[in-house]
């Protein structure tokens, strides 16, 4: 089932400059995407278009599919989930507990239920021993655990992080990373767009969406996306490692079969 279908999509902020234009993509429910594209290129604004938050666009947004219009938005929004890019833009509550409850206060969870999903959230993102805390003197790091933690307490069916780990070390975003592959595995339809720098987590994704200047110029399975190592390069985009590491064996001879489509298989060619 196509859970986001997007047709002919534009929109520009001040009537003249296009900040996305023409995108017609579709998603298939529970696919990992990852959304990359560099500063300025529309990840952002999409992801807000995406979830209601700017409306003035031509073109069409089915979610579910529903069209999203003013009367569906609010039911199709109560699915979906997003971590913004700055986490200083999105806390409600004066501490981390009442951050994380505001949420679940609007789906009306019962006050007893709610304790229990609030400390399991936070564990989960590493901020439980931060309930008391209030957000805006946590680090950008720790912000970010909470915008993470506020929105897994949701269960949305659509999760939208906006590059949700950007803050985070190296170990955290790897941490985190696992926690979404998990949450994942308990939810098979969950479907994700994951708007990120980050190469090597676009290279173990389902989909790709490559975003320049507003238009959506490459998409597909990272394997095919990131074979246009040229294409991207002119965007100054860097393909993975594991296919810049392939070009390099391919330079010195070494006949890697065109099969070989990720790190892990790379690594089992060369022991064979
Ligand atoms: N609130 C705004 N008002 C006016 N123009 C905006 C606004 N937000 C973004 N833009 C413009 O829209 C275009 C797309 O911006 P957007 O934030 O979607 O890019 P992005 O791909 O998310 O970039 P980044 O990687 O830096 O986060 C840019 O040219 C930007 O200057
Ligand atoms: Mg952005």
């Amino acid at each position: 089932m196509k859970i986001i279908e997007v047709e002919n999509l534009s929109y520009s902020y001040d009537g003249v400059n296009p900040a996305v234009s023409g995108l017609s993509f579709s998603v298939e429910e529970g696919q990992y995407c990852a959304l990359i594209g560099h500063n300025g290129s529309g990840k952002s604004t999409l992801a807000k278009l995406l979830t209601g938050l700017i409306s003035g666009y031509q073109g069409s947004i089915r979610l579910f599919g529903t069209e999203l219009n003013p009367k569906t938005l609010y039911s199709l929004r109560s699915r979906m989930g997003i971590v913004f890019q700055n986490p200083d833009n999105q806390f409600v509550g004066s501490t981390v507990r009442d951050d994380i409850a505001f949420g679940l206060e609007n789906r009306c969870v019962r006050r007893e239920e709610m304790d229990g999903i609030i400390r399991k959230c936070a564990q989960e993102a590493g901020m439980e021993n931060f309930l008391d805390a209030a957000p805006e003197n946590l680090s950008g790091g720790q912000k970010q655990r909470v915008a993470i933690a506020g929105v897994l307490a949701m269960r949305p069916d659509i999760l939208i992080y906006d590059e949700a780990t950007s803050m985070l070390d190296p170990k955290g975003k790897k941490e985190i990373l696992e926690l979404t592959r998990k949450m994942r595995e308990g939810n098979p339809k969950l479907t994700i767009i994951s708007i990120t720098h980050d190469i090597e987590e676009a290279a173990t994704v389902d989909e790709v969406l490559v975003l320049n200047g507003g238009r959506l110029i490459l998409s597909g399975a990272p394997k095919e996306v990131f074979s246009h190592r040229e294409e991207l390069g002119k965007i100054h985009l860097d393909a993975p490692f594991y296919v810049n590491l392939i070009a390099a064996l391919k330079d010195k001879g070494v006949a890697v079969p065109d099969t070989v489509g990720s790190l892990a298989e790379l690594e089992e060619f060369l022991c064979r």
